[in-house]
Formats: structure tokens, sequence, C-alpha cells
């Protein structure tokens, strides 16, 4: 099963990614922890994105097809698309090297999602929390390493992503709707595990 896991920023994307990797066995690519890793390393990429991240907009397309390309090559079994593609050149591109089932789309209320990123606290092994369920700690639950802010979660480059979000990704619901791939979650202001429960309901039956 290959899936794309569609939503805005702070939609949950990778909450649920590290749920259904665990549970349906996929292998989950997130492109902007791909970006990450590469600022983190200082590489050329990670150069050029940083420009992009930092002024909320979409690093260019040449750039992230190919690393997106390159990874797919190394995944055996099921994969897990977070955060790619994000506009309607990347999914055309996509359909061409691989062959996607399905479109989680994960459905937020815009009025949650800039208190949602702002409290994010990440670790770099993955894991992410919010300020709210810490409690105050400032170490990562599951590794113990000290968790840090992203420093695109700042009010003013969340609301440059929620608009490139509205104006270039949001049309790509009407995309994997044409191609009868779309399978939304209304998550409202469900908590994670309840929104685990509606995203295993869709996968589940699709898997059938
Ligand atoms: P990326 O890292 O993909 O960021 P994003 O799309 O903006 O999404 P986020 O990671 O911010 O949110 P999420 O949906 O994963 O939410 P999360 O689970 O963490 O991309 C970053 C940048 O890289 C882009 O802006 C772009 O510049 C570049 N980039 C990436 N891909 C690209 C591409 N394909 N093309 C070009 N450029 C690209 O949850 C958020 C918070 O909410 C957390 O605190 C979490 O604990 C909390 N939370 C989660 N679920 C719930 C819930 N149900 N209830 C309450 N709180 C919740
Ligand atoms: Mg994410």
């Amino acid at each position: 099963m290959n899936i794309v896991l569609l939503g805005a920023p702070g939609a949950g994307k990778g909450t649920q990614a590290v749920k259904i990797e665990e549970k349906f066995f996929l292998t989950h690519i997130s492109t902007g922890d791909m970006f990450r890793a590469n600022i983190k390393d200082g590489t050329e990429i990670g150069k050029l994105a940083k420009t992009y991240i930092d002024a909320g907009k979409l690093v260019p397309d040449g750039v992230t097809c190919e690393i997106v390309k390159e990874s797919l090559k190394k995944v055996k079994g099921g994969y897990l698309l977070d955060g790619f593609p994000r506009n309607l050149f990347q999914a055309e591109e996509l359909d061409k090297f691989a062959n996607i089932d399905l479109c989680l789309n994960l459905e937020v209320d815009t009025s949650l999602l800039l208190d949602r990123i702002c409290g994010r606290r990440m670790c770099h092994c993955g894991a992410t929390y919010h300020v709210s369920t810490l409690g105050g700690k400032t170490t990562c639950e599951r590794c113990g390493k000290p968790l840090y802010q992203r420093e695109d979660d700042n009010p003013q480059t969340v609301k440059a992503r929620l608009a490139t979000y509205e104006d270039q990704t949001a049309p790509l619901k009407n995309y994997y709707l044409a191609e009868n791939k779309l399978a939304t979650v209304d998550c409202g202001a469900k908590s994670p595990d309840e929104v685990f429960k509606m995203v295993c309901a869709v996968l589940e039956k699709f898997n059938k």
C-alpha cells in the first residue's frame, strides 16, 4: 500500500505518520524531515532549502522530486509520503515514478493550526509533542534527548506556509478525487488517538 498523506501545516501528518508506519509496516518518507536533516548537515540542498523554508515557500520542484525519487529506490514494501506532493507538478511527476494507491487527506479547521504549530516541540528521533501536554518537560519521552522548536514554527512563517498550502497544495484534493483515490478524515478537534482510529478505519477498509 503506497499512500500520500495530505494536510495543511499542523494538520497532524507527522503525528499520524509515526502511528501508521508502526501499525501498517510502511516506510515513512517526509520531505520536510529530509530538508531539515540536510540543513542540519550543512549540505548544498540544505542551504538552498533553508531560504525557501524560512520564507514559508515551496523548495523548487526539481530538487524536491529528485530526493523523493532517490529515496523511493531504497524502499522495500509500501510507503507513506508525508508532505509530498505539494503542487500539481509534483503530483504529476510522482505518477511517473510511483504507483500511489490512496491519498489520505487530514482535514482540520484552520483556526486550530496556528496554536498547534507554534506550540509544537520536536525531537531529532522523530517524536512530536505539544507544549500543552508536556507538563514543562523539555526532553523526549522516547529517547531522552532535548526537545527543540522548528525555526519555521513562528507566526509570520506559519501564515506564509498556510497561504502556500491553500494556493498550491489544497488543489491536490481534486487531483486525487479525479483519480478516485481520495479518502478524507475529518479530524475536527479530536485527539491524535481518536484521529488515528478514524485513519485505521479508512486504511483497514482499503486494505481488504
Ligand atoms: P513540513 O515539514 O512538511 O511541514 P508542514 O507541511 O508545514 O507540516 P507540519 O510538519 O508543520 O505539520 P504536520 O501536519 O506534520 O503536523 P504535526 O503532526 O507535526 O514542510 C516544511 C517545509 O519544507 C515547507 O514549508 C516547505 O518549505 C518545505 N517542503 C516540504 N515538502 C516540500 C515539497 N514537497 N515541496 C516543496 N517544499 C517542501 O502536528 C503539529 C502539532 O499539532 C504538534 O505539536 C502535535 O503534537 C499537535 N497535534 C497533532 N495532532 C493533533 C490533534 N489531533 N490534536 C491536537 N494536537 C495535535
Ligand atoms: Mg510534519
